[in-house]
């Protein structure tokens, strides 16, 4: 008979086929940054997670890099915002500022940042408004000033999450000409228009103001459009490419890295994390149990980075 239990039965022969692993070094951890001083406040739909100033970052830049987390991606939170979103490549804003402060203090931390504008505008609308829309084109031309702005500061990669058409290849022509062209993309390539982002939008103060993000983010029925939108980040030359969020969209991690022969990597949203940190609130679940098997899913279905709010828990629990 076929007896699959035979490999089952001990811990050591179940470590010996185990076919994915959680390591320390798919993370990737988000991190908040606003403008000002002492500012230090928990997200309330995100135990766990605060937004920090400059001044209270370094805590949080010690723990991180005391667990051996490789990389940080940052989001800033700015002060005062416009139409356009122009403080994005304001070289004195809160990114740049932050960027600086980790390259110099923590040389090693791998440095990644977000590229987008929906924190930035009044609106908060992911670039230019016309016509009650993103005007796509006009958004390209000051995603290039802000990706320039990241690298002069000393961004080690960006990460451009605002799905406009063109976007890779603009940012890709714009590093290239002013001297940047060892600067990794990581593409927000198949991003869904999606109610888990909801959580993340208390911390990051992006709600839209007006109508939705389904003009440019993508239909959640589909699936042959993530490939597309794949195909031409990956023409577009991205050096990794995203699947955001992860857990409802494992079939769309499972096709990019069956399909393209780039580094997958997926985000494990605002959302995702709310709801384990809740239900393990209210004791409906085992909160460190559930994180391992979700990120490992991610693993499985073929993920080779996760941006995860859980990087720290995970970095603890891997130790013990
Ligand atoms: C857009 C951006 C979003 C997230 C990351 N970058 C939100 C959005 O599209 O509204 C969501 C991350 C999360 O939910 O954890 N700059």
């Amino acid at each position: 008979m076929n007896r699959t239990r035979r490999l089952r039965k001990t811990e050591n022969i179940r470590r010996l086929v185990r076919e994915n692993r959680l390591h320390i070094d798919d993370l990737i951890y988000p991190l908040f940054i606003e403008e000002g001083k002492g500012i230090e406040n928990e997200i309330p739909s995100m135990p766990g997670i605060k937004r920090f100033s400059l001044d209270t970052l370094p805590k949080e830049l010690d723990e991180v890099t005391k667990l051996d987390i490789p990389a940080v991606l940052l989001f800033g939170i700015p002060s005062a915002k416009d139409e356009i979103g122009s403080e994005t490549w304001n070289d004195q804003g809160v990114i740049q500022q932050a960027i600086r402060l980790i390259k110099k203090h923590y040389p090693d931390l791998y440095v990644i940042t977000d590229v987008c504008f929906c924190e930035y505008t009044s609106h908060g609308h992911c670039g230019i408004i016309h016509d009650n829309d993103v005007d796509n084109d006009a958004t390209l031309v000051n995603l290039a000033k802000q990706v320039i702005s990241h690298a002069k500061a000393g961004a080690d990669m960006v990460a451009p999450s605002g799905m406009m058409d063109g976007m890779i290849a603009t940012i890709r022509e714009a590093l290239d000409n002013t001297g940047y062209p060892n600067l990794p993309v990581m593409s927000y390539a198949v991003k869904y228009a999606s109610a888990f982002y909801g959580p993340f939008r208390d911390a990051a103060d992006s709600t839209p103001s007006f109508g939705d993000r389904r003009t440019y983010q993508m239909d959640p029925s589909n699936r042959d459009e993530g490939m597309r939108e794949a195909h031409f980040d990956d023409q577009e030359g991205a050096d990794i490419l995203m699947v955001k969020p992860a857990l409802s969209y494992l079939d769309i991690i499972r096709d990019l890295k069956n399909n393209f022969d780039r580094p997958v990597a997926c985000y494990n949203v605002s959302g995702e994390y709310a709801m384990v940190k809740a239900a393990a609130e209210k004791g409906w679940i085992d909160e460190k149990k559930v994180m391992m098997e979700s990120l490992l899913s991610m693993k499985r279905a073929g993920a080779d980075i996760i941006i995860t709010y859980f990087a720290k828990d995970v970095a603890r629990a891997l130790k013990e």
